[in-house]
């Protein structure tokens, strides 16, 4: 009896301490994983859990089976806020009345709300890192910079569109089927980087691939360590294969980068000492450097940080566009009369794209029937907010907000597809309405939040604009497109509260001839103005 109760600290006795200490850090690591993951991963007392009207399914199975039917069954049946059961423990779901209410108040924060589904802290997450570490630089870039120079971005995405379109959509003149979504991620890659990185970046096929493929890696990446145990995650992020695909993007990008950063010293140098004026270079390079004002920022991170949020939210919009376009073929014609109209007139200019305003109101329309997310304004609680009907929303906890996008009150037959809708809606409002392509409203927030200033609607959404209308006018005045009828796939994917289009959706392309000159007749590196 007595040696078996002394044998366990005599056993301790006998390991050597710095073991002992090892051992009983370990113990600690363990402990704290387990309460945190205990703390972190339960339901938020207060707030009904939404699971799927009579499927009788824990809430997380049924998350993981139909998001949105999820949500649509919480919203169905409760008035106010619920929770939904993810598989990183539980969020809050707000009815779309409370947007307005909580857009911009400081207690809610954007980019924390991904810290926990995004592994911020571990290699190849470097672009999310960057953007927790410096919140503003990237959407004050584009607020700023991209804003500013949108009259010379207007020129590089032309040339861009010229160049790379009839490589990649072929001249065939007999009809041909093609993987579209694959064509459309090769040409928005090229469209974006162009605006990006700037030549010859936006060729570099090693660059394009990472473009291509970072941001399905990262999500890929992501997924497989939340479906680790948590306690393995530190050691097991090292041999994952998407993980150490986006380690080694982020090792190749680095590399891309600064031999380009190197040349451009090198040219203005020997430009400076030849007496002449450095060229202007006008994409996110430069503007970054220039809006960090000396600070030290990893520009690198900060690229892949442009190309995640960017890329993939472009090539899904104008995939679903010309879904649209061969569903409601009736609409073609009047979209390349518009197109005609304008630029047979003056030309490229980013007031062309302002006064496409049928194109605007289509791919709003779009927008609205297929919108990314039935949810959008993800964020985390930071400081316990009480809201105006007394809801509490507790410090630490997620939410999102249901937006309102074929609800009959606002939408007349909200399920069919109108591409005048939103031309009609601003002819009868005054100015300043949403019903611009680019406006967020509390409705209608496929962009994120908000008609005024919502400090997170998306910055990028004039450059999705301008890519898009300019894509789909060389789309549309240099092809004929119609559906493939042996194709009988879904078109459609939902995952978890996304929605994307099928990546093998197949469409029939064939080569037309334009009616008018689409392309830019001199370098656009060469014409050194700003409108
Ligand atoms: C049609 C294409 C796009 C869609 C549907 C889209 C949608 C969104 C949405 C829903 C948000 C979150 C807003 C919120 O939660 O309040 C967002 C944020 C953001 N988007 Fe986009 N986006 C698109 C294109 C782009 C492009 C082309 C860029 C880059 C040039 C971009 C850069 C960003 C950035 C940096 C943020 C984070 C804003 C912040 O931190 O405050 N997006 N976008
Ligand atoms: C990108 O993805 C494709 C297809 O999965 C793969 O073949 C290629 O090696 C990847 N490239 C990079 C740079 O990750
Ligand atoms: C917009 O209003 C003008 C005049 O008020 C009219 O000529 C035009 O047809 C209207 N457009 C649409 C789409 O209703
Ligand atoms: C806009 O006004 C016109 C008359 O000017 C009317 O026929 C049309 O129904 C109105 N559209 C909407 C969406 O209110
Ligand atoms: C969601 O995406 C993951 C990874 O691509 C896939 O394994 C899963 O089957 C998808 N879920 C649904 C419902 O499509």
């Amino acid at each position: 009896m007595n040696s078996t109760t002394y044998s366990i600290p005599l056993a301790i006795g006998a390991i050597p301490p710095y073991l002992q200490f090892v051992a009983f850090g370990c113990v600690l690591a363990v402990g704290y994983n387990i309460w945190w993951a205990l703390v972190s991963e339960r339901r938020l007392p207060g707030f009904p859990v939404a699971t799927l009207e009579g499927q009788g399914l824990p809430p997380k199975e049924s998350y993981f089976k139909d998001a949105s039917g999820t949500i649509a069954s919480g919203l169905k049946a409760y008035a106010g806020p619920f929770q939904i059961i993810t598989g990183t423990g539980p969020k809050i779901v707000l009815p779309n009345k409370y947007a307005d209410e909580l857009r911009n108040r400081p207690e809610l924060d954007f980019n924390e709300a991904f810290r926990k589904d995004f592994f911020a802290h571990y290699s190849g997450f470097d672009g999310f890192r960057a953007s927790l570490d410096n919140p503003t630089l990237i959407p004050s870039t584009l607020r700023v910079k991209l804003t500013q120079s949108l009259g010379l971005v207007t020129n590089h995405l032309v040339d861009e569109a010229t160049s790379a379109l009839h490589q990649l959509y072929g001249e065939d003149r007999e009809w041909q089927s093609i993987a579209v979504k694959q064509h459309n991620l090769n040409l928005v890659a090229r469209l974006s980087s162009r605006v990006f990185l700037g030549r010859p970046i936006c060729r570099n096929e090693q660059w394009l691939e990472i473009a291509k493929n970072h941001t399905v890696d990262s999500f890929l990446a992501a997924r497989d360590l939340r479906a680790q145990h948590f306690f393995m995650r530190p050691i097991m992020h090292y041999f994952m294969p998407h993980n150490k695909n986006i380690q080694r993007h982020y090792t190749d990008a680095k590399r891309i980068i600064s031999t380009e950063v190197e040349r451009r010293k090198i040219r203005a140098q020997i430009l400076l000492e030849a007496g002449d004026k450095p060229p202007k270079v006008s994409d996110a390079i430069g503007w970054m450097v220039e809006m960090a004002g000396g600070k030290k920022v990893d520009y690198v991170a900060a690229q892949l940080s442009l190309t995640v949020a960017s890329i993939h939210a472009t090539t899904e919009a104008l995939t679903i566009a010309l879904l649209d376009l061969v569903s409601h073929p009736e609409i073609i014609p009047q979209l390349r009369k518009e197109i005609i109209e304008v630029l047979g007139d003056a030309g490229w200019s980013k007031q062309a794209l302002y006064k496409m305003k049928l194109m605007d109101s289509f791919l709003k329309e779009s927008q609205r029937l297929h919108p990314p997310s039935d949810v959008s304004m993800n964020r985390k609680v930071m400081r316990r907010l009480t809201l105006s009907d007394g809801t509490v929303l507790p410090k630490g906890a997620r939410l999102m907000v249901a937006a309102r996008f074929r609800d009959a009150e606002i939408y007349p037959e909200p399920d069919a597809f109108d591409a005048t809708r939103f031309l009609r809606l601003l002819n009868n409002t005054s100015s300043n309405s949403p019903h611009h392509y680019v406006s967020t409203s509390a409705e209608m927030f496929a962009f994120g939040t908000i008609r005024c200033h919502g400090k997170h609607a998306c910055p990028g959404r004039f450059l999705a604009s301008a890519e898009l209308k300019i894509a789909l006018s060389h789309m549309l005045l240099k092809y004929d497109w119609k559906l493939d009828k042996s194709d009988t796939m879904p078109r459609f994917f939902a995952n978890e509260t996304a929605h994307m289009t099928n990546p093998g959706l197949k469409l029939m392309v064939r080569r037309r001839t334009e009616e008018i000159n689409l392309d830019l007749d001199v370098d656009p590196d060469l014409i050194d103005v700003e409108d």
